[in-house]
């Protein structure tokens, strides 16, 4: 096995050891990806959360709390609802400011609940909210980074070092979901650097192992940047919400920091300690209105445009 692959595997061995003593259950489908069950309290305040998120981006400021018609109206009114990408991402807007700092604060709230905060060197923020609906945008699967191709986001600008998060929330997540693969014992790091699309690395990832691992709802799912991942739907599968983002995990190997980060993405990271303090000492402020849409170059940049607020 290759050093790089070793020092991924040591840094997930800790931060499985910081969260296993936390949490009513714990897998580890591979060695490079980690599961954990969330606690009740947490899965209702994240639950929430998205649910309010959600219902400030339909129009006629409906509130609607049953999570299966919630999903139905968003696909019915997913041509009018214009703060989603073609890739199901729900873009954070002006008018949706209060809404989604409560969302991540849900989330800051789960990751310190799991004891990894003090691993966090920064996240990508702002974090994202992703819709999949029943069938696949024929349309999207033309564009640079289409998530149903096999992928690791470093590919498409972010920094090697990440680990991926996601947390399935909403809808039929056993059958629309997210599907993940095991590097060779002979991987190595310069395998994540940015591709101008993500067919371009159908290379590499012919020399990955698909999983047999279905990500749950009520958990969180960690895996490192060397795993590589698709959108996955079956035949009949329905529409599912969850969560996806990325850390960048301290890197004691490296001495501590070592965070390297493709240029296009350097305005796009925050520490944990501002993830937790949303609402106290910092706010997540996004200038743009519903109708201002923003070029994501290529899929290299986040289609929003944040600014951090400090309170104080
Ligand atoms: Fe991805």
């Amino acid at each position: 096995m290759t050093q790089d692959l070793k020092n991924r595997i040591g840094i997930f061995d800790e931060i499985s050891d910081q969260i296993v003593g936390r949490t009513k259950s714990f897998t580890r489908p591979s060695s490079l990806i980690c599961s954990s069950k969330i606690s009740d309290e947490d899965w209702r305040y994240l639950q929430n959360s998205a649910n309010l998120y959600m219902n400030k981006c339909l129009p006629n400021s409906s509130f609607i709390t049953d999570e299966n018609e919630l999903l139905e109206t968003f696909a019915q009114n997913k041509d009018s609802i214009k703060n989603i990408t073609p890739n199901g991402l729900i873009v954070p807007k002006r008018h949706t400011v209060l809404e989604y700092n409560l969302l991540v604060n849900a989330i800051a709230r789960i990751i310190n609940s799991a004891g990894i905060g003090d691993w966090i060197t920064s996240w990508h923020i702002p974090l994202n909210l992703r819709i999949k609906h029943n069938e696949i945008n024929e349309e999207n699967m033309k564009r640079h980074h289409p998530t149903e191709h096999i992928h690791s986001d470093s590919w498409a600008g972010e920094s090697a070092d990440s680990v991926t998060v996601m947390i399935p929330i909403f809808g039929d997540t056993d059958h629309n979901r997210v599907t993940y693969y095991d590097p060779p014992d002979n991987f190595e790091d310069s395998w994540l650097g940015p591709l101008p699309s993500y067919a371009d690395g159908a290379e590499i990832a012919s020399r990955y192992e698909k999983l047999d691992f279905v990500p749950k709802k009520q958990h969180l799912i960690l895996a490192d940047f060397s795993t590589l991942h698709a959108s996955h739907r079956d035949a009949g599968a329905s529409h599912r919400v969850s969560i996806d983002t990325t850390f960048v995990p301290v890197r004691k190997y490296k001495g501590g920091d070592g965070e390297t980060i493709h240029p296009w993405r350097e305005n796009e990271r925050a520490t944990h300690k501002v993830l937790s303090s949303l609402g106290e000492t910092h706010l997540f402020h996004f200038p743009d209105s519903v109708d201002q849409q923003v070029d994501s170059q290529g899929g290299f940049k986040h289609p929003t445009n944040l600014v951090v607020k400090e309170l104080e």
